[in-house]
């Protein structure tokens, strides 16, 4: 019987931070990347010291109320936490530790991905082409919007909003407005050149691209509905690499249905993985598989991050991203 901590990990990771793991932990890993139930979710609270989840898992307060648990952290594979109930964590008295900081890149990247393929098109040509559907150029042959000099509003403005709002503006020349409910740090401000909207609704009006940045959960869940869709000009497109929630789905399908706005680009989904037929019939809307930090260097960077918050974890150290 091995006295090391007993660690157990929901889901497939990079093969470099399982070797880690192996040889630090007594861990149990998903080799086969199966996704697990509850009841299994349950099981492992009372059996391992510490548990690592990730985005997919979902956690909610009967979960977390198993009795007899051995479990004192959740170490999670992820930056967002929102499939993790907060409230009940404290009450159960759960740590609960993020990876921060090392998806923002390739997190923007794919933001402005979306934004790309959403404004030029892209997935439909590239369907077009497959589809042996192509007649050959011709002047008004799948034109679409320009992105340089245009204007991009954001809406949260954190470490991924940033990157994006650097990328946009150094690159495209894009103007910058955001929201953000307190005020943004003024050198960013100055870098940038960057105005703030003083509510969403003044952003949707003046944005040529608006981009969500805002966690997931309760308080923002279909912040983005019908009424904030209509303010949005006929030529505008919604990116969201945030999470699902954020957009009520429905609203947003009505709305590029009816082309009120030019389109749409999603890399995340209200019930993922399913996402609603509503979207997929519709050639305004580019829809990625949840890519966001879907880099080798990124995906392995989280992984050592968790492994820096359990070393800290049973060292009896202050975690290094502890969110509860
Ligand atoms: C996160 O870490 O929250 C991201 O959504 C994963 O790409």
């Amino acid at each position: 019987m091995s006295n090391k901590p007993k660690v157990f990990i929901t889901r497939k990771w990079p093969a470099s931070v399982e070797e880690k793991l192996k040889s630090q932990y007594e861990v149990t890993l998903n080799e086969s990347d199966r996704p697990l139930s509850a009841d299994e979710f349950k099981q492992a609270l009372q059996n391992y010291d510490a548990v690592c989840p990730t985005v997919c898992d979902s956690f909610p307060a009967e979960v977390l109320k198993v009795e007899n648990k051995r479990c004192k952290l959740l170490a999670n594979f992820g930056v967002g936490y929102n499939h993790i109930n907060m409230a009940t964590a404290k009450e159960e008295k759960l740590l609960v530790t993020n990876t921060p900081g090392v998806l923002t890149e390739s997190t923007a990247d794919i933001a402005m991905t979306l934004l790309l393929m959403s404004a030029r098109r892209g997935a439909e040509g590239d369907r077009l082409v497959r589809a042996k559907q192509w007649q050959g150029w011709c002047p008004t042959h799948m034109m679409s919007s320009d992105v340089t000099g245009t204007t991009l509003g954001l809406i949260g403005f954190g470490r991924i909003a940033q990157a994006m709002a650097r990328k946009a503006h150094y690159g495209f020349g894009m103007k910058i407005i955001y929201f953000k409910p307190s005020p943004a740090e003024q050198s960013v401000i100055d870098d940038l050149n960057a105005t703030a909207c003083d509510s969403i609704a003044e952003l949707m009006q003046q944005a040529d691209y608006i981009s969500l940045h805002c966690p997931g959960g309760g308080s923002t869940r279909h912040l983005i509905n019908s009424q904030m869709l209509a303010l949005m000009k006929p030529t505008a497109h919604l990116i969201n690499t945030a999470r699902g929630d954020v957009v009520d789905t429905e609203a947003l399908i009505e709305c590029l249905k009816n082309k009120q706005i030019a389109g749409a680009g999603l890399d995340v989904y209200e019930g993922e993985p399913n996402v609603a037929d509503g979207l997929l019939t519709l050639d305004n809307v580019s829809l990625l598989p949840h890519l966001g930090s879907a880099t080798i260097a990124t995906r392995t960077a989280m992984g050592e991050k968790v492994l820096d918050n359990l070393e800290a974890y049973f060292a009896d150290q202050e975690l290094p991203d502890q969110v509860s």
